[in-house]
């Protein structure tokens, strides 16, 4: 049996981060994918002395790594064990915003993926489970033995590109139960047969992980609240690592940066949209030559990075000569809005 800390986690693309981040000290940043606490420590260490990090981690015992880690700075650390879907609320909470600086480093670690019994690894027979936070109820078998052909090749189709979806969706069904790793990913073999150097069952695995845990909902929620709790100038990093989820990055990022999104036949604007992020970096940023060699599983890496900009409505002033790290400033920007927008939701429930 693979021990979880056998295994490390190498960050990905670590002084890109820190550049993309602009870490500087006294400032406050959001891990929403703690993991290792690698990218952590780093932030921590930079925005020293003064900065403060709020991390977030859905595996409990991925946090546990990341707080033995970071133990060194655990005055300015608030960790926390929860789906950094609930960014907003988690911010709310712990009184945390608005920051310099949010990371989503996406997917899994080298520690989740080698670690065996978690089922998100082929290279090991383990029960089809995938789940990032093992309290959530369903997992990858519930999916692979439960759902209807049609609705499983659509998954295979959508989360994993996978040209063989409905022949693989129809093997599936007709050899349930499957109940492990090795035992699925032995059946697409037989299926479809082996090209190439990438395994057959890749797409499919990679399918099933996307929808146990959600995972394009939950980066596009969480996009969404993050540009909310970002300061004047905040920066907002994104790592992904597949095509899937770096077109929610790419798209979601050229909607706020833009003015009108009106559709092109529209004779006038109707839409009152205003930018809220100006785009950092044009041209999408990867692993250097010497980290593709060091850190193999860096890459399939993109990372883009944004920057929060001020919009009409936004009440919050930064008198000239004084700077977003100045406390005052940044402690209270935008809360107003912010506010408002609780309240909103109250009003709704109620
Ligand atoms: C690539 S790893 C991050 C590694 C980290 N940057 C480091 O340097 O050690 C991604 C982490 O995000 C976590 N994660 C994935 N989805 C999440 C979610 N929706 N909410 C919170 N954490 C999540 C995973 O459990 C994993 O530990």
């Amino acid at each position: 049996m693979t021990n979880r800390r056998s295994a490390t986690h190498t960050p990905v693309m670590l002084p890109e981060v820190l550049k993309a981040l602009d870490v500087q000290p006294g400032g406050r940043y959001i891990d929403c994918t703690l993991g290792g606490g690698g990218h952590a420590a780093a932030i921590l260490e930079h925005s020293s002395p003064g900065g403060q990090l709020l991390g977030i981690e859905a595996d409990p015992s991925a946090l546990e790594v990341a707080k033995e880690r970071l133990q060194y700075f655990k005055a300015s650390t608030l960790l926390v064990n929860d789906n950094f879907t609930n960014l907003q609320t988690i911010c709310i909470k712990y009184d945390f915003f608005p920051v310099h600086g949010i990371l989503l480093d996406l997917g899994l670690s080298s520690m989740q993926l080698s670690e065996q019994g978690r089922g998100f690894s082929f290279q090991y027979d383990a029960p089809l489970d995938m789940r990032v936070n093992p309290a959530q109820k369903q997992d990858a078998a519930g999916i692979v033995n439960t759902y209807p052909e049609a609705k499983l090749a659509e998954i295979l189709k959508t989360y994993g590109e996978e040209p063989f979806s409905a022949r693989i969706a129809r093997s599936i069904v007709n050899a349930r139960p499957l109940t492990t790793t090795l035992q699925l990913a032995g059946l697409i073999e037989k299926t479809v047969g082996r090209r190439g150097k990438i395994h057959p069952a890749t797409r499919t695995f990679q399918a099933l992980r996307i929808a146990v845990n959600h995972e394009l909902e939950n980066l596009e929620s969480a996009l969404r609240q993050a540009v909310d709790m970002l300061g004047y100038q905040g920066k907002l990093v994104v790592i992904s690592y597949h095509s899937l989820e770096d077109r929610i990055v790419k798209q979601f990022i050229q909607k706020e940066a833009r003015g009108c999104i009106c559709p092109p036949s529209a004779p006038v604007c109707t839409c009152d949209h205003e930018p809220r992020l100006r785009i950092l970096n044009k041209k999408v940023i990867t692993p250097s030559e010497m980290e593709l060699r060091e850190n193999p599983r860096s890459r399939s890496a993109k990372l883009r990075t944004t920057e929060r900009i001020a919009m009409r409505n936004d009440t919050y002033t930064i008198p000239e000569n004084e700077s977003f790290f100045d406390s005052d400033v940044s402690r209270g920007w935008r809360r107003p809005v912010l506010l408002q927008k609780i309240k909103m939701v109250f009003l709704t429930a109620s």
